[in-house]
């Protein structure tokens, strides 16, 4: 137990795109409250782990990180706090089986860290795990400078209850947030600097709420609102579910020029009979005719995709339907993991769990087919001209690092600041990223 308030913390976020942004405003939130970041955990009297519980590797790791902080070698262990979905999901449970935890936050009560602290630094064990009525956001201090890209989370929680999923469980019901309160955080980014920011949601396409004249609005809406604000370039959207996939949002793609070419659309599974058990709600044939608007819409999309190898039952054929629906797709990048049983879902209990050896050879196969279209898709640009938005410096001297409107890393040397748009040809394509040369304009 830690007996003073902590002058210096350090927040360190696992997983999702979620947790870095309630990672940036739980930091924001401490410096409020005078407390000074810390460049790592190594020295910072508070270390807040903002964890993931998606898959059992992702939640035990951060009880090897409380070991090691319980040993630092740089001084006496820190104060703990655990927060984000670990924290939801395993509450109490976490200070019994690692006595050096101080502070235990889940994701919709994090607006109450300074007094956890000060309630920890009393020598009391604090907890929280409420999913208050009143949401958090209005209790959050402003936001503060953050770079050209900037993420805002727009809707929270899950209502699809996919068989496998605990985010339903450590996210709560689906809540969008207001129109006003949105808008208000994106002109406030802008306003610092913010070129590109991506509207974030566990299914942020179930965005729904009233604009300021009280029309009922969806995403797209809210997308044509922030393509109206001088200053901002760049628009991106994560993660949706393919039945949320409206004509409106679709529209928006052909329509809003500030709206980038990339579209992250999970789709799981290429077998309807493994869909059906997932509870996805939506069939092979149905995201493919969704895939097929979209394309029609913007027809250089970027696709990128979710999928889960050996979910219980998976039959060799059923594996093979899923890399045929890869290949049928051609993605640009795309996410794919072992499944993992997750307490409290219905999947942890179905007959036909599938054994580690056939799980780690379907990833295989599966990795191996959707890195060589990622690959294929960097070399296509190669040649091409393209706007790269410049992030940050590269490990080379003189090296900067942005990203092109297909959210590929670029690599080039050129005189720009970060946060400048320049225009780029891209020279070479690697697995992972281009590298490109920057034009210069001629004069006229
Ligand atoms: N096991 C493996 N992967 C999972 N995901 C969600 N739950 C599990 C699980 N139990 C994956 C899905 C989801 C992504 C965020 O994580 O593909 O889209
Ligand atoms: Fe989980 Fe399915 Fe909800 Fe995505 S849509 S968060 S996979 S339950």
């Amino acid at each position: 137990m830690k007996t003073s308030i902590p002058k210096t913390f350090h927040v360190k976020s696992f997983g999702c795109q979620m947790n870095v942004y309630d990672g940036a405003r739980m930091a924001e939130l401490l410096e409020a409250e005078g407390m000074a970041p810390a460049a790592d955990g190594a020295a910072a009297d508070l270390v807040v782990l903002n964890t993931c519980h998606i898959r059992e590797k992702a939640a035990e790791k951060v009880y090897s990180d409380i070991g090691r902080l319980m040993k630092r070698e740089t001084g006496p262990a820190p104060m703990i706090a655990v927060a984000g979905c670990v924290a939801q999901a395993e509450g109490a449970e976490i200070p019994r089986r690692a006595p050096g935890v101080d502070i235990v936050v889940g994701p919709q009560a994090y607006h109450n860290l300074p007094a956890l602290v000060r309630q920890a630094a009393a020598g009391a064990r604090a907890l929280d795990t409420d999913m208050p009525a009143a949401s958090k956001f209005g209790a959050l201090p402003a936001r503060r400078r953050q770079g050209p890209t900037a993420f805002l989370t727009v809707q929270e929680g899950c209502d699809k209850f996919c068989t496998y999923c605990v985010v339903p469980y450590t996210r709560g019901a689906e809540v969008s947030r207001p129109w006003a309160a949105i808008v208000d955080e994106a002109k406030a980014l802008v306003d610092m600097g913010a070129k590109e920011i991506t509207l974030l949601g566990q299914n942020v396409n179930a965005w729904q709420g009233e604009d300021e004249k009280g029309r009922a609005q969806g995403l797209d809406g809210l997308i044509r609102a922030l393509d109206a604000l001088p200053g901002l370039a760049r628009i991106r959207y994560t993660t949706s579910h393919p039945n949320d996939m409206t004509d409106g949002l679709i529209r928006a793609h052909a329509e809003v020029a500030k709206l980038m070419p990339y579209l992250h659309l999970p789709v799981q599974s290429g077998s309807d009979r493994v869909l059906k058990a997932m509870n996805r709600s939506h069939s092979r044939d149905s995201y493919l005719r969704i895939l097929d608007k979209v394309r029609a819409a913007r027809p250089d999309i970027a696709l990128s995709g979710d999928f889960i190898v050996g979910f219980p039952g998976e039959t060799d054929a059923e594996f093979e339907d899923t890399l045929r629906l890869v290949e049928a797709v051609n993605y640009a990048q795309a996410y794919s993991f072992k499944y993992s049983p997750r307490p409290g879902t219905p999947a942890a209990d179905m007959d036909g769990q599938i054994a580690a050896q056939v799980m780690d050879e379907r990833l295989q196969r599966l990795q191996a087919l959707l890195n060589a279209q990622q690959h294929a898709f960097n070399q296509a640009t190669v040649g091409r001209r393209t706007a790269v938005l410049i992030e940050r410096p590269g490990k080379r001297p003189g090296q900067l690092v942005g990203k092109s409107p297909w959210l590929q890393s670029v690599h080039l040397e050129t005189g720009a600041a970060i946060g400048d748009i320049v225009d780029v040809e891209i020279l070479s394509a690697g697995p992972n990223s281009l590298a490109g040369a920057a034009l210069v304009r001629e004069a006229a």
